[in-house]
């Protein structure tokens, strides 16, 4: 039902592709106004999400929806809140035009040669004639992503460590598993594999309060059956991701665990299972990696 995370090499994090997606990920001057990196609304104060229920781009406008972490995320079958997008180098190259404010591919591509990025794009894929591309600033930030993975206590726990967890918190565990949360939130990342609706047993948005009702994945293939279903949420260091949802609609995560009980599984939960489960997903919190920072110049 689970597994615990894999962790990467010391030369995957070190690979020149990685170390340009590190670059690039932390360079507010590869956006189109100079002001705003992939970091800008992917924390390491918050995990690598963002704690304002939008965020604002590189245009000035806010997002459609709220900043998701980061990290683990690679691991995902698709990526975003819909899963419209297939891996981590195309949601890269889709911000180009997206957040990081572009007209087109083209502009971004000229700023990039602009700030002296060529040769660290030719050391990264020198078997290539064209290496500074669009393609290959999805990879490298790909590359880079995949190497942010943060074991936590869980993991030691899976791998037979036995008091990595307190009694609370395998209490959580044991609840988590029997109210049924597991049926979607399984696996390594404890979500992040399926598309289900998001309000089963009600409308979401009568337990969220959220101002808009975003219709999920209806909105990218337009056929009736994806209305209102989105990605499983993945679970890890969802303690410190606050606020909830793809919209940020619900503050804290006591608060969030009992509207996924409600519209998911058509129950109240008991106050005392709530914090049993809360305490295990505390279980999930991992350390932000050190390389998760600007690299020195
Ligand atoms: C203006 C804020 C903003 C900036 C800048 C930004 N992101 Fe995001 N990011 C978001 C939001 C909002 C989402 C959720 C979008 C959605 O699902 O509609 C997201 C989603 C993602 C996801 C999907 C995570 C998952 O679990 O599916 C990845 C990966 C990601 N961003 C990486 C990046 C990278 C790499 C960059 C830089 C090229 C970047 N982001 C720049 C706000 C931002
Ligand atoms: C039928 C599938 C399903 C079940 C059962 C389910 N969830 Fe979810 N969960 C989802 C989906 C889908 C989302 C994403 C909703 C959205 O779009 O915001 C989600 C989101 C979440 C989030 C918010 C994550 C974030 O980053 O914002 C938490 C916390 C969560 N679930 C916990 C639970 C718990 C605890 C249970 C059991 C009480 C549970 N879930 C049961 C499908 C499920």
């Amino acid at each position: 039902m689970f597994a615990p995370l894999e962790t990467p090499s010391a030369e995957q994090i070190t690979d020149p592709q990685a170390t340009l997606g590190r670059a690039l990920f932390w360079d507010a001057r590869t956006s189109a106004n100079g002001r705003i990196a992939c970091a800008s609304c992917h924390d390491p104060g918050d995990w690598s999400a963002d704690r304002r229920r939008q965020s604002t781009d590189a245009k000035g406008k806010l997002t459609a929806r709220h900043s998701q972490p980061i990290f683990n995320a690679m691991m995902q079958t698709s990526l975003r809140w819909t899963g419209d997008r297939a891996s981590g180098s195309a949601q890269a190259e889709g911000s180009m035009t997206g957040s990081m404010g572009y007209a087109d591919k083209a502009a971004a591509l000229a700023k990039l040669k602009a700030l002296g990025y060529e040769p660290a794009f030719r050391a990264a894929f020198a078997d290539q004639a064209e290496a500074l591309s669009a393609a290959n600033y999805g990879r490298a930030l790909q590359a880079y992503q995949r190497t942010l993975v943060t074991p936590a206590p869980f993991d030691r726990y899976l791998r037979g460590q036995d008091d990595a967890l307190s009694p609370l918190q395998k209490r959580g565990l044991r609840t988590f598993v029997a109210a049924g949360c597991a049926g979607c939130h399984s696996g390594a990342l404890l979500g992040g594999q399926q598309f289900q609706k998001f309000g089963l047993a009600k409308d979401y948005w009568s337990e969220t309060g959220s101002e808009r009702v975003d219709e999920g994945r209806f909105l990218t293939t337009g056929a009736a059956d994806d209305k209102y279903v989105f990605r499983v949420a993945m679970l890890r260091n969802v303690a410190k991701t606050a606020p909830y949802f793809h919209d940020g609609s619900v503050a804290t995560l006591d608060g969030a665990v009992r509207v996924m009980a409600s519209v998911q599984l058509g129950r109240t939960l008991p106050d005392d299972d709530v914090a049993a489960i809360v305490a295990f997903l505390e279980s999930l919190t991992g350390d932000v990696p050190a390389h998760y920072a600007a690299p020195a110049q």
